[in-house]
């Protein structure tokens, strides 16, 4: 991207990583203001001119995620408005990429469609990190670079390291990912083999892999509201882990009760990133790693 020209624009949910992209490409804030009408439609306007400026806008797709989306899209049509020569979106967290198979006759699959609509951005780039399945690049229309939070993840948890501690992927899905994580700290891995029943539970059918007396690390793409992690630890205890408990997540979304799930899960430490808010204040230790200089590098590469 062409050094001073760039503008960063916050979503309604991404004030803090975006506080944080500003030190990492050393850029400003542009200006804008979103008003809402009475009956609750937003109006964006960027309020001075972009011409011959790079706009990068930044957003979170937490809940109202459709709601999100489409003032991302307002803001992208009025940084166009505005003259932009660029526009690029920062959106780490893919709001619906869970809905990414037909999983019965007549439901919808949410994943694609979430993409093909922030796809009506017509982004010259889209960054987005582990978005839950790799396939779901495919979904976009637009330029697309995926990054991984993986190996942040892992340089956060070296440090404080147990010893003899095990790797673990909470579901087959996430294989691949923690095999990378385990790597990275050169710890062995174990696999939970879950199915989901619904948005909220999962059942534990066994553990692959030993973790007798062993510490856990379970790593996530994303803590929705607890049940997996919830489940993967009781199961973990079954096949007699021992010592503490760490979870890293890219994505520390935390609905409904998630926080209360994993407090009572003896959780130690939870490491995570800034791609979505993190409440400043939790029952446990949080470690707090920026995707910021990721997604820095992959705007200037
Ligand atoms: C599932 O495949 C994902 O990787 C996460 O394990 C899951 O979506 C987390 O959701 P929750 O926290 O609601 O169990």
């Amino acid at each position: 991207m062409s050094d001073g020209r760039i503008r960063l624009f916050a979503g309604s949910a991404a004030q803090a990583l975006t506080q944080a992209l500003m030190q990492a490409l050393d850029a400003p804030l542009g200006r804008f203001e979103l008003r809402r009408f009475p009956d609750g439609e937003a109006q964006v306007e960027v309020t001075e001119s972009l011409a011959g400026l790079d706009a990068v806008l930044v957003q979170s797709f937490t809940a109202p995620a459709a709601e999100r989306l489409f003032e991302l899209l307002l803001l992208a049509e009025a940084c166009r408005q505005a003259s932009a020569a660029r526009v690029f979106a920062v959106t780490p967290y893919m709001a619906y990429a869970r809905q990414d198979r037909v999983t019965r006759e007549g439901r919808a699959v949410g994943g694609p469609l979430f993409a093909q609509l922030l796809s009506a951005g017509r982004f010259d780039r889209l960054i987005t990190a582990d978005l839950h399945a790799e396939a779901g690049g495919g979904w976009f229309t637009v330029p697309l670079t995926q990054v991984s939070a993986i190996d942040l993840l892992a340089a956060a948890v070296r440090p404080t390291l147990p010893q003899g501690a095990v790797a673990v992927s909470p579901d087959l899905g996430g294989a691949k990912r923690a095999d990378r994580f385990a790597r990275a700290l050169g710890v062995p891995l174990a696999i939970v083999h879950k199915t989901r029943q619904d948005g909220r539970s999962v059942v534990v059918h066994r553990v692959l892999g030993d973790v007798r007396g062993r510490p856990i690390v379970i790593v996530d793409d994303m803590i929705a509201t607890g049940g997996t992690i919830e489940a993967a630890v009781g199961a973990l205890r079954e096949a007699g882990c021992a010592g503490s408990i760490h979870v890293a997540a890219t994505h520390a979304v935390l609905a409904e009760d998630a926080v209360r799930k994993l407090a009572g899960s003896g959780l130690a430490r939870l490491f995570c990133t800034d791609s979505v808010p993190v409440p400043a204040s939790l029952p446990f230790e949080v470690t707090l790693t920026s995707l910021a200089p990721l997604i820095a590098a992959a705007l200037s590469g």
